[in-house]
């Protein structure tokens, strides 16, 4: 079965074409980092056109790369949700009119849903069920078991900001760029990790939700306060430990409740190289087996082949929609 997937809920234009819901033919990304860098952060309008402006010629180009034909396809799976209203509705619409215009089944697409996903491409023996899936994003940061394709039960999710939020506002204290999560992973490499005393938020309590508004105001207070010139390598490190601290805490706590088959990872945040390299090892240390899926870093951060993966169990499963009743859901919840 081949699926075309469009991906636009953020500031990144997707394209894939996905056979049987693990093969990548084509996974093209137009990424917008460098429009927003100059604001410091992602800017909806620009996004939005931003969006219009790529997507004709991503289609083509994914198209073209996995040499299929349009006719050829399936189904069309798009991101509905959860995202940015207008950068949404570039994908939706594109989606609705090529499903409309070749009478073509269309699949509706949970953004975190499809960030779980990742572990299933290019992957011969995938996730088994019950499995675990953490999605660490910069929108979101949430612990979900998958009994089934479609079966979820989110056991915690953050209250405040997303550990990837956090990454981009610390950064942003630290003055080291945007996006931050890649430029506080760099300057930690220099860094000293016990430098500085950071809160490891809510990892004591015993739930599954996770908070990081507090360490980043605590991150704050330590610059504001600091009489002489503060090392951002070392605060940058010690922030980055105190969040894969919890990240990784959080989740073998419920590893341990609930013995799931395997743990997969996703989410723009899951490309840090220290949060792999932290639940390799804690993984690795654990009593029971579970196998724990690691995808490639360009499978976890933003990309449409997550899309076409989920949308692959979704047509499976004949969970069609039509296009007249395809909406734009900027809050949808994983169910
Ligand atoms: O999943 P994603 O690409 O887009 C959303 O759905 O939000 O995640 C983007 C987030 C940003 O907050 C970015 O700073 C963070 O992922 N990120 C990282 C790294 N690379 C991207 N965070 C920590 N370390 C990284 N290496
Ligand atoms: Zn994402």
């Amino acid at each position: 079965m081949l699926i075309l997937a469009i991906e636009t809920s953020c500031d990144e234009t997707a394209v894939a074409v996905i056979k049987d819901g693990k093969e990548i033919l084509s996974n093209l990304v137009a990424s917008q980092i460098d429009l927003h860098k100059e604001f410091g952060g992602i800017v909806p309008e620009v996004a939005a056109r931003a969006h219009t402006e790529k997507m004709i010629l991503l289609l083509k180009k994914s198209l073209s790369k996995a040499e299929v034909d349009l006719r050829e396809i399936d189904a069309i799976a798009v991101t509905f949700g959860p995202g940015l209203v207008g950068s949404l509705l570039v994908g939706l619409s594109t989606a609705k009119a090529l499903a409309y215009s070749l009478d073509k089944k269309l699949v509706a697409i949970n953004h975190i849903e499809a960030h779980l996903y990742a572990a299933w491409l290019e992957e011969n023996s995938p996730p088994k069920f019950p499995a675990l899936g953490l999605v660490v994003s910069g929108g979101h940061t949430e612990l979900v078991l998958m009994k089934d394709h479609g079966k979820y039960k989110l056991l915690g999710a953050t209250l405040d900001d997303a550990a990837g939020e956090a990454f981009d506002k610390v950064a942003k204290l630290l003055d080291l760029g945007y996006p931050g999560g890649p430029a506080i992973s760099k300057a930690a490499e220099k860094g000293n990790p016990d430098r500085f005393d950071l809160p490891r938020p809510m990892l004591k309590q015993d739930n599954f939700d996770f908070s990081f508004a507090g360490l980043k105001t605590a991150v704050l207070y330590l610059i504001k306060n600091s009489k002489v010139d503060i090392n951002k390598n070392d605060l940058a490190a010690s922030f980055q430990k105190a969040v894969v601290d919890t990240l990784v805490g959080k989740t073998l706590k419920a590893i341990k409740k609930y013995q799931p088959k395997s743990f997969n990872l996703g989410g723009g945040v899951a490309a840090n190289l220290e949060l792999r390299k932290r639940f390799v090892e804690a993984i690795h240390e654990l009593p029971c087996a579970v196998k724990f899926y690691c995808p490639p870093v360009e499978l976890c951060t933003d990309n449409a082949a997550i899309v076409g993966a989920n949308g692959y169990f979704k047509a499976k499963n004949k969970e069609f929609i039509n296009w007249r009743d395809l909406r734009v859901d900027p809050v949808a919840e994983i169910k």
